[in-house]
């Protein structure tokens, strides 16, 4: 999937894209999955935000994968053709196929137990999740508000706070309140009033999560929230000493603690729909729509779909 300048996404193609020789310590993976973002989009948008992750157009499009080895180079020795693997790889997971070094920092070895589904959509909310549930550092019993969180950050971050022993009263349209009880939190409608609806709630927020705009962290402050103990990943403009976290701030295993969570059954990623590549537009437009409960993924074919094939000619 492919794009030639910065601007609309409605420029997006699949295109035939000649195979790169792989150098010695390289391995070429098939994608079956590939979990969308919405940075993934913000790339095509902006060229200051694609020059930050050194993407130049032409590009690919995506980030989050999941597939099998299907070729080493002559050097590597951490993997072996027919690995399950899972990961990142900025501006070009929707493809046939993705190039990594061997020991790239955002290649893993996909767990037994674990489907391609779950495996594929997890690296940039997994990460970002982590990171954001580190730098709130709860206490068993305090109660966290989570700002968003039944997207891809937040319906992991929920999780992974109510296994840390947190409750979690966590924001979404008033329709997504079935969804934000069925992954543990305490669901509240987002918008105007939100301090004075969890004053009246009795709830005591010891901490906050905000994953979408400002609100949460104002709310937070206006309940006496310290700043030092409020999380955003979004706002380029927070509150004063909000503390901004990235998905770069995760810690290494950070994923597969995560992935050992769903092994075990005590944590699920859920997913808001599952689309053939051949149907990227609607995911995309699903994606842009800010309203996903969990990840959104992109099935790719065993073999490159057959506009794909026409296009070569
Ligand atoms: N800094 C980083 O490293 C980093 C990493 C990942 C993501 N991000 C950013 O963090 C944000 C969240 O990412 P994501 O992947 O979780 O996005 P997402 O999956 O698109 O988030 C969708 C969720 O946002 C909720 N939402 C919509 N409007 C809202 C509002 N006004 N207040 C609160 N929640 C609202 C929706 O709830 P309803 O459907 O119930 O309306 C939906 O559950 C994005 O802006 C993304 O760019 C930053």
């Amino acid at each position: 999937m492919r794009f030639d300048r910065f601007g609309s996404v409605d420029q997006l193609a699949l295109r035939p894209v000649a195979a790169v020789v792989l150098a010695p310590d390289q391995v070429r993976i098939r994608v079956t999955v590939a979990g969308l973002n919405p940075v993934d989009w913000q790339i095509v948008e902006s060229p200051s935000l694609a020059a930050a992750f050194g993407i130049a157009v032409p590009a690919g499009y995506g980030n989050d994968f999941a597939g099998v080895v299907v070729e080493t180079g002559e050097a590597v020795t951490r993997w072996r053709v027919g690995d399950r693997v899972f990961g990142g790889a900025r501006g070009r997971a929707v493809a046939s196929s993705v190039v990594l070094e061997e020991r790239h920092p955002s290649l893993h070895r996909t767990p037994d137990g674990v489907d391609d589904l779950t495996a594929g959509v997890l690296d940039i909310a997994g990460r970002t999740a982590s990171a954001v549930a580190r730098a709130l550092a709860v206490a068993p019993g305090e109660t966290v508000l989570v700002g968003g969180a039944g997207g891809g950050v937040g319906s992991i971050l929920t999780q992974l706070l109510v296994h840390a022993g947190a409750q979690v009263v966590g924001t979404g349209s008033a329709s997504s309140a079935p969804f934000l009880r069925s992954i543990g939190a305490e669901p509240l409608t987002y918008g105007e009033g939100l301090a004075g609806a969890l004053r009246a709630s009795g709830a005591r927020i010891a901490a906050a999560a905000d994953l979408h705009g400002v609100a949460t962290a104002l709310a937070a402050r206006e309940l006496g929230v310290p700043a030092r103990r409020i999380v955003t990943i979004e706002s380029e403009d927070p509150p004063a000493g909000v503390v901004s976290v990235n998905g770069s701030d995760a810690h290494p295993g950070d994923l597969q603690r995560i992935l050992a969570l769903v092994v075990e059954g005590r944590l699920t990623v859920p997913i808001a729909g599952v689309y053939p590549v051949e149907r990227f537009s609607d995911a995309i437009a699903q994606q842009r729509s800010r309203h996903a409960r969990g990840k959104i993924a992109i099935v790719l074919p065993a073999d490159p779909p057959a506009s794909v094939a026409d296009a070569s000619g």
